[in-house]
């Protein structure tokens, strides 16, 4: 479903991604960990075009995403739930969601509702709270209403930046298996996470990115007994 190839990201001459190569497969799980700084959300960013490639492919359902418009890759099928939620605080929850649609439709189609309630039925804390402003929500509903936005316009992939970022491990658990619910509805999920003991549990495959390079690869059950995962990364 999804190809990178030799993806560089250079930020006014830092390279912040040096050579990233990686595919998800349709329905798949797939995890990037690595530690703070190691390219994860540059390299997402640049797949999104919403940062500029400073070099390599990317290819999307057989099509050549690789200078495609951000509105457009969003189209085509491909949702990001970015790191820090960005989710509008002062618009309530159903105003954050139509937000997440008008990409297509310009919001408030007969579509859109159907959207609408399939988030709620997947996130009923999220029915409850629908005329509650956004900026209200605890830690966790806020991650909760971003990944309910990145569904809005039913994606076929979803890339998810560090979703468990700053979550009590409780709240944690619910998140991931939130993305495990995705996933059954039919989706693709390339899951970006600097937390790779929950990433591991849940993907099926995974890579490693270092400083801006993929270091390591393979199924995620094997990364999780690799001596060098388990001491870099698992704090075992
Ligand atoms: N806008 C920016 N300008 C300059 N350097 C940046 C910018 N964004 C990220 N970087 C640098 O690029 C590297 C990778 O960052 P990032 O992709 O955010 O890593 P991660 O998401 O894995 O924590 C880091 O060294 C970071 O400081
Ligand atoms: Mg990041």
């Amino acid at each position: 479903m999804l190809e990178v190839e030799n993806l560089r990201v250079h930020y006014c001459g830092i390279r912040a991604v040096k050579d990233v190569t990686f595919r998800v497969t349709d329905r798949e799980i797939v995890a990037v960990i690595g530690s703070n700084g190691a390219g994860k959300s540059s390299s997402l960013m640049s797949i999104s075009n919403v940062v500029r490639k400073a070099g390599g492919a990317v290819r999307f359902a057989g099509q050549d995403i690789t200078s495609a418009d951000p509105a457009d890759i969003v189209r085509l099928g491909i949702g990001h739930v970015p790191e820090g939620r960005h989710i509008f605080p002062f618009l309530t929850v159903e105003e954050n969601l139509i937000l997440g649609d008008t990409g297509r439709t310009g919001g408030g189609s007969g579509r859109a509702n159907a959207s609408m309630e399939m988030v709620y039925s997947l996130f009923p804390r999220l029915a409850d709270r629908r005329r509650q402003p956004g900026g209200t929500l605890s830690g966790g509903e806020q991650q909760m209403l971003a990944i309910g936005r990145g569904l809005m316009l039913d994606p076929k992939l979803l890339m998810f930046d560090e979703p468990s970022l700053g979550l009590a491990p409780i709240v944690v658990e619910e998140i991931f298996d939130l993305l495990l619910k995705i996933r059954a509805m039919g989706k693709t999920i390339l899951l970006v996470e600097q937390n790779a003991n929950m990433a591991l549990q849940i993907a099926d495959r995974a890579y490693v990115i270092e400083t801006g390079r993929i270091a390591l690869s393979g199924k995620a059950a094997d990364l999780r007994h690799d001596p060098k995962v388990a001491s870099a990364y698992l704090g075992i």
